[in-house]
């Protein structure tokens, strides 16, 4: 007996350290898992943020991008029919998230495994924006879905849920329902009045982001309207403006970003796990426009690319009806590329602010927070909301 105890209490250390340790190494495994694990991005939107979805659908030459001089700044080999002189906001953000690009969702040899980018340009929230011309954002919705269920074959419904739950989902989107699906829609304006329009368009957002928060999305991250009415293209057709921005616009896309943010903070409190990152791009492209050479811009009021006044007719290769444009020797000192849409310079520099700026420009959560599930504030930043809201 005396010599069996020993024995069997050395066996069952020897079982006891062997399970132990193999489960020491099943913890830090899954810890290396976890911890490698990279939140996914899902994109969705308009012009603003689309990779190339438009390249595969039937539409206007003005929906499209994938030609010269799009693209030539040559980030990119060709032209991927982004909206730009070379990159977008979200190529930005995903390269701060240690994320490849994310893929148009209609390109055939689309990687999904950090994501998708579901964006179409001349995309509206409401379907009836730019009927039958884009992807609208019901049915990016369903692309989604297609999505999901592929993920959950791939991974199994718990696999799936995890990654769901974890991803960023970055909604831009809106421009499109207020300048060609109201300002340009006569017919519309007839039928409501500027205020029930934006109730509209908001009520089909907030639609969305619930159904995306049904399906199990918690994080999201909102790139609000930019100051519509200052488009080359809004500037050019507002003769009484003389030069200025065209207000009604302005007004519009306040009236939106002001509608959305309450929305959000609603939300916040009703949708548990919740989190979102809102943005201020109204304030932050206007105080560029207004003061161009603080940033590293000469011009912020003529697009590179474009004819007429301001550049603001929408012509900039391709095959639209205007074919001849003007093209400016160096992009990088403008902030309108053509009559719609920023250069890369302002893509970078917003991504930059939105990633981890100031609360001027992003909030409540930046998109590194949620990227990076940095859930709680420091004190140092808890103080500094108190001392906001006091003042
Ligand atoms: C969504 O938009 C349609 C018009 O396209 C409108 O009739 C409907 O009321 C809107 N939904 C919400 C929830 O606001």
């Amino acid at each position: 007996m005396r010599q069996h105890f020993p024995h069997s209490y050395l066996y069952n250390m020897a079982v006891f350290v062997s399970v132990m340790s193999t489960i020491v190494i099943l913890l830090l495994k899954s810890h290396m898992v976890l911890g490698e694990k990279q939140a996914s991005f899902f994109i969705f939107g308009d012009s603003s943020v689309d990779p190339g979805n438009n390249n595969y659908i039937d539409t206007i030459p003005e929906n499209q991008a994938n030609y010269k001089p799009y693209g030539q700044n040559g980030y990119f080999k060709d032209p991927t029919g982004r909206f730009s002189d070379g990159r977008i906001i979200v190529d930005f953000i995903a390269e701060y998230a240690n994320m490849p690009i994310i893929p148009p969702y209609l390109d055939p040899s689309a990687d999904y495994s950090h994501g998708v980018n579901f964006a179409s340009g001349g995309a509206g929230i409401l379907s009836s924006t730019n009927l039958g011309q884009a992807i609208d954002l019901r049915t990016q919705l369903k692309y989604f879905e297609v999505v999901h269920k592929w993920l959950s074959a791939k991974l199994g419904s718990f696999g799936a849920e995890e990654v769901i739950s974890s991803a960023v989902y970055f909604l831009s989107m809106g421009s499109n329902d207020y300048l060609g699906g109201y300002l340009g829609n006569p017919r519309m304006q007839e039928l409501h009045s500027p205020e029930e329009y934006v109730g509209m368009v908001i009520g089909n957002l907030t639609q969305a982001i619930q159904e995306l928060y049904m399906k199990g999305a918690r994080k999201f991250g909102f790139l609000s309207l930019s100051p519509l009415g200052c488009l080359p293209v809004l500037r050019a057709i507002e003769p009484k403006a003389a030069g200025g921005c065209l207000e009604q616009a302005n007004s519009l896309a306040l009236a939106h970003n002001n509608a959305l943010e309450s929305v959000l903070s609603n939300l916040d409190h009703l949708l548990k796990g919740f989190k979102y990152s809102n943005s201020n791009f109204f304030d932050w492209l206007k105080d560029r426009i207004n003061n161009p050479s603080n940033y590293g811009f000469k011009e912020s009021v003529n697009a590179c690319c474009g004819t007429g006044p301001y550049g603001g007719l929408f012509t900039c290769g391709g095959t639209k009806k205007v074919a001849t444009y003007e093209l400016c020797d160096n992009a990088g000192e403008y902030v309108w590329w053509d009559s719609f849409h920023p250069t890369e310079r302002i893509h970078q520099q917003f991504a930059e602010a939105i990633w981890a700026g100031p609360r001027d420009d992003v909030g409540p959560f930046n998109l590194r927070d949620l990227f990076f599930h940095r859930e709680d504030a420091t004190i140092a930043e808890l103080v500094d909301d108190n001392l906001e809201n006091k003042f």
